[in-house]
């Protein structure tokens, strides 16, 4: 049974009649006298069967975190975050720990057919809220795309790529300044500020860091994800598609689904520590000997997977220019377009 599963079939419903809470949110219960030692299985029957104790508190102490997270009462949390403390409660168990999950990561393009439980985006989006946002601008938003034929539609217009039709789940992350400008036309004040590349490049940060938490959280759960820049390859159609506003722009799109298990991929080698990590200065000449080993282990790697060539070739034909980014080397007036000006 994966996580996903485990967590559809534990997930409380809101039907659920929620005793008030009376234990710790994590199973830590000694056994009493007199009685054996509950088997594991016992206490996780316990904690996921929705009129137990235990599963109460951690719902209560989900709520606390879930209305924490949005500055209202506990008793308003499954109002602005329906299914979410549910969700959370019910992930508290899952096996893997955040360090497991980031350096378990690897991308995931071949999915199993369905749709996702109706928990899983306002939980995704929870925790894309929960990354910190500068100066707490929150300039970002996302568009969620479930209906074939647009996801169709944005894979013709993002490369054409099996996989955005295949997922159930498409979240396209936005750069949001509408909502800054929206603001401040009602009480008639300029804001030159969302003109600014600086501004630009804030909000993209942001729409980043929400959807890489978005990314880890799905993952938690045993579901896969892949991004996907080719929502940058043609931004006015793609605006147009999910009517998008002036003033904001697609950053990077995130597809969620089950995995196949199948087709699972493997872990992709990164570079190593000595290439990418500087101590106090940067140290340009250092790189070079390690780099030479990771291209031969990449060779392999992609050898392994029936692909020719290195890292090194893959990376400079990317890079090379004349339409190797298919289109997205217009960006900046594409963004103006858009009504992000990036002065
Ligand atoms: C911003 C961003 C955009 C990406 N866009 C695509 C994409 O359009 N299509 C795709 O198949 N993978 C895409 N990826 C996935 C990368 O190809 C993948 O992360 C990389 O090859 C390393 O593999 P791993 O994620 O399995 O470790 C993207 C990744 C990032 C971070």
């Amino acid at each position: 049974m994966t996580a996903i599963d485990a967590f559809l079939v534990t997930t409380p419903t809101e039907t659920a009649p929620v005793p008030p809470a009376r234990v710790p949110a994590r199973i830590t219960r000694a056994p009493r006298a007199h009685q054996p030692e509950p088997t594991p299985q016992a206490v996780r029957d316990e904690a996921h069967d929705p009129t137990s104790p235990e599963l109460a508190g951690r719902l209560a102490a989900a709520r606390a975190q879930v209305a924490a997270r949005y500055g209202v009462t506990a008793r308003r949390a499954d109002t602005v975050a329906p299914q979410v403390a549910a969700a959370v409660a019910a992930a508290s168990d899952l096996p893997r720990s955040v360090l497991d999950v980031q350096l378990g990561h690897r991308s995931v393009r071949r999915f199993l057919p369905g749709p996702l439980p109706p928990s899983v985006l306002p939980t995704l989006v929870a925790a894309a809220q929960s990354a910190p946002t500068s100066s707490d601008l929150q300039l970002w938003s996302v568009v969620a795309v479930t209906d074939q034929a647009r996801r169709a539609r944005v894979a013709d217009l993002s490369g054409g790529q099996d996989h955005v039709r295949d997922a159930p789940l498409l979240l396209v992350w936005v750069a949001d300044v509408a909502r800054v400008r929206a603001l401040a036309e009602r009480r008639d004040t300029a804001v030159h500020a969302t003109g600014y590349l600086e501004t630009t490049v804030t909000a993209f940060v942001d729409a980043a860091l929400a959807a890489q938490n978005a990314a880890v959280a799905a993952e938690s759960l045993g579901l896969g994800t892949v991004y996907l820049d080719g929502v940058r390859d043609r931004p006015e159609a793609l605006g147009a598609e999910l009517r998008l506003p002036r003033g904001t722009a697609p950053v990077v799109g995130l597809l969620v689904g089950r995995p196949d298990p199948a087709r699972a991929g493997r872990v992709t080698p990164r570079l190593p520590q000595a290439v990418v990590l500087h101590h106090e200065t940067y140290d340009t000449a250092r790189q070079l000997r390690p780099l030479a080993a990771y291209e031969r282990r990449m060779a392999e790697f992609y050898r392994a997977e029936g692909l020719d060539g290195g890292w090194v070739g893959r990376v400079l034909t990317r890079l090379r220019g004349h339409g190797s980014l298919r289109g997205r080397e217009r960006l900046r007036s594409a963004l103006a377009a858009l009504g992000l000006p990036s002065w």
